[in-house]
């Protein structure tokens, strides 16, 4: 895999400002994406996973806002913007969001029109970015039917997006968000609404076309199973801050935060009746993130809080090592000053 860093997201803090006060949905994340690179982020729903993408491709709704942070993204020249400074629907980012960053949903018709055959909307987006000849834009779009598996890609092409199944559905978009070949796709639970079966095919889908196209992905998901199959490195969310990062293969096996801890413990296992049974599904919900006091976001939720420790302080991020690291006072020098 190439070492090129094409995404590196600095401290980046999305707040909404709302009556009741303000709502840190993503609060100083920090990671980066390499050329080629599968990124997993995970963690339970309100977890801010989805304002870190819509923070990337600067489509943060109002009154959301970008409060601090950068987001810098390194093109094919090597040159490098931060995301973060960009007028937000100026060219640059106009330029940069489909072009260059692309992103899938759950629901495709998020980004298909209903009232446009899928062929028009492919062939608008890359006569938007690509080429200005409507022909060769055509030649294109087929090919890309044709790359995510559509059958009669010719025919598709003048079908609107409600003639076509889920699966399809989710299929054309797929051919839409990648018809410009991007640099880094970001998707966005593009498989949960679809069956187990057709879960499994656009994954492999997704997997052939980033080998195919030397991009890298930013993969959303509360899916631990698909994440351990499809990336290289995983960030676990919890309440608007990365708690835990690690190669995939490291974060399965020597998980240490215990919201991942538990959280693996949570994936169904196949019973002897051969369906999924759920083990150990963590109790509570995730809180709010408005007006928070300064203590693990995890407290109410954890069973092995330190008293006076957990409920009275932040815990940073710590280096484990190896590329690994843990937002949790159990691994900390704050517990062991604490105690000494
Ligand atoms: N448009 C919005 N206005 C106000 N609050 C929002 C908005 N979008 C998200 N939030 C809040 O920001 C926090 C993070 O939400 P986000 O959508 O990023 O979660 P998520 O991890 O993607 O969850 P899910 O798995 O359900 O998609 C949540 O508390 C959510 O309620
Ligand atoms: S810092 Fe404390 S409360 Fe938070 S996860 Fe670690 S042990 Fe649990
Ligand atoms: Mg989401």
């Amino acid at each position: 895999m190439s070492t090129n860093k094409i995404l590196s997201v600095n401290n980046l803090s999305t707040q909404f400002v709302l009556p009741d006060g303000t709502l840190k949905a993503v609060d100083g994340v920090s990671f980066d994406v390499h050329q080629g690179q599968t990124v997993g982020i995970i963690g339970e729903s309100g977890c801010g996973k989805s304002v870190t993408a819509q923070s990337i491709m600067r489509i943060v709704p109002k009154p959301g806002h970008i409060s601090a942070g950068s987001i810098e993204f390194t093109k094919s020249d090597r040159h490098t913007t931060d995301l973060v400074g960009l007028e937000k629907d100026g060219k640059t980012i106009r330029s940069i969001r489909g072009g260059k960053i692309s992103m899938i949903f759950q629901e495709p018709l998020t980004s298909l029109s209903p009232v446009h055959t899928v062929g028009d909307q492919i062939m608008e987006m890359i006569l938007l970015h690509n080429t200005k000849d409507k022909h060769e834009a055509k030649d294109i779009a087929i090919d890309m039917l044709d790359r995510v598996g559509m059958s009669n890609p010719q025919l598709r092409f003048d079908e609107l997006p409600h003639q076509l199944s889920g699966g399809m559905r989710q299929r054309a978009m797929i051919a839409m968000a990648l018809s410009c070949k991007p640099s880094m796709l970001i998707a966005d639970e593009p498989t949960t609404a679809l069956d187990v079966t057709v879960q499994a095919q656009i994954i492999e889908l997704l997997q052939d076309l980033k080998e195919q196209l030397g991009m890298a992905i930013m993969y959303i998901t509360h899916d631990l199973g698909v994440i351990c199959e499809i990336a290289d490195v995983v960030h676990v969310m919890y309440l608007g801050k990365i708690v835990e990062s690690a190669s995939t293969k490291e974060l399965f096996h020597n998980p240490l935060h215990p919201y991942t801890q538990r959280l693996l413990a949570s994936i169904p296992k196949l019973g002897a009746s051969g369906k999924g049974t759920k083990l150990d599904a963590i109790r509570g919900n995730v809180p709010v993130p408005l007006n928070l006091p300064p203590q693990c976001g995890f407290q109410s939720r954890c069973n092995e809080i330190i008293e006076n420790v957990c409920d009275l302080k932040v815990p940073g991020l710590v280096d484990m090592g190896n590329e690994h690291y843990v937002r949790c006072f159990l691994h900390s020098e704050e517990q062991e000053k604490t105690y000494a």
